[in-house]
């Protein structure tokens, strides 16, 4: 049964199983022979990341947490990002793949990946479940998308509103009157 507070399933469990599959399969061969630095992007991706990267077989592919905030609790971005958590490894010279839960407006990964290139990384690919381009206001496209989507706010597998049902285990659209 679906939580009072989700309109309708976007994703079920086995969507998101076979979902996850098809993108590591692409990572799998773009890697297969260079070194990986995998980001997470705290806490959204959590659920993604963890079911991702067990679906790696890459011989070498370190792992690693950043956390941006933008959002705050609101659902509408602010549009200024700042970073809470950096990562602790060096990557310098090397081919770091972003994961993230949704690419919204763009402003945090464009931000994240701008850091990252900064410090010295020498590509940045972003992989993100959800895509919302209808909403982006920076010029940033994701190199891996599990789901394309509309201008809806999506709860469940890591995503949260205000903190809340990141712990649902399907993707659903949060009914409107929870946010407005
Ligand atoms: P952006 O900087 O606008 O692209 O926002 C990215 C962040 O906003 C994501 O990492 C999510 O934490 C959050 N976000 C954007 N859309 C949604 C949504 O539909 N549900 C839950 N969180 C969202
Ligand atoms: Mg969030």
């Amino acid at each position: 049964m679906l939580h009072k507070d989700v309109f309708e399933q976007l994703m079920s469990e086995e969507e998101i199983e076979k979902t996850v599959s098809e993108i590591a399969a692409k990572i799998n061969e773009d890697y297969s022979d260079r070194p990986l630095v995998v980001v997470g992007v705290l806490k959204g991706s959590v659920m993604f990341l963890a079911d991702l990267y067990r679906k790696l077989e890459l011989d070498e592919c370190q792992l690693d947490f950043m956390a941006a905030s933008s959002y705050g609790s609101s659902a509408v971005s602010s549009g200024s990002v700042r970073i809470t958590k950096d990562i602790d490894c060096n990557v310098k010279e090397r081919d770091v793949l972003i994961v993230e839960d949704i690419l919204d407006t763009g402003n945090t990964l464009s931000f994240i990946k701008e850091h990252l290139l900064e410090k010295g990384a020498a590509s940045v690919r972003i992989c993100t479940l959800f895509d919302k381009p209808d909403r982006r206001k920076k010029p940033i496209k994701a190199d891996y998308t599990g789901k394309v989507i509309d201008d809806l706010f999506i709860v469940g597998y890591g995503l949260d509103y205000s903190e809340r049902y990141r712990n649902l285990p399907y993707v659903g659209v949060l009914r409107s009157e929870i946010y407005s």
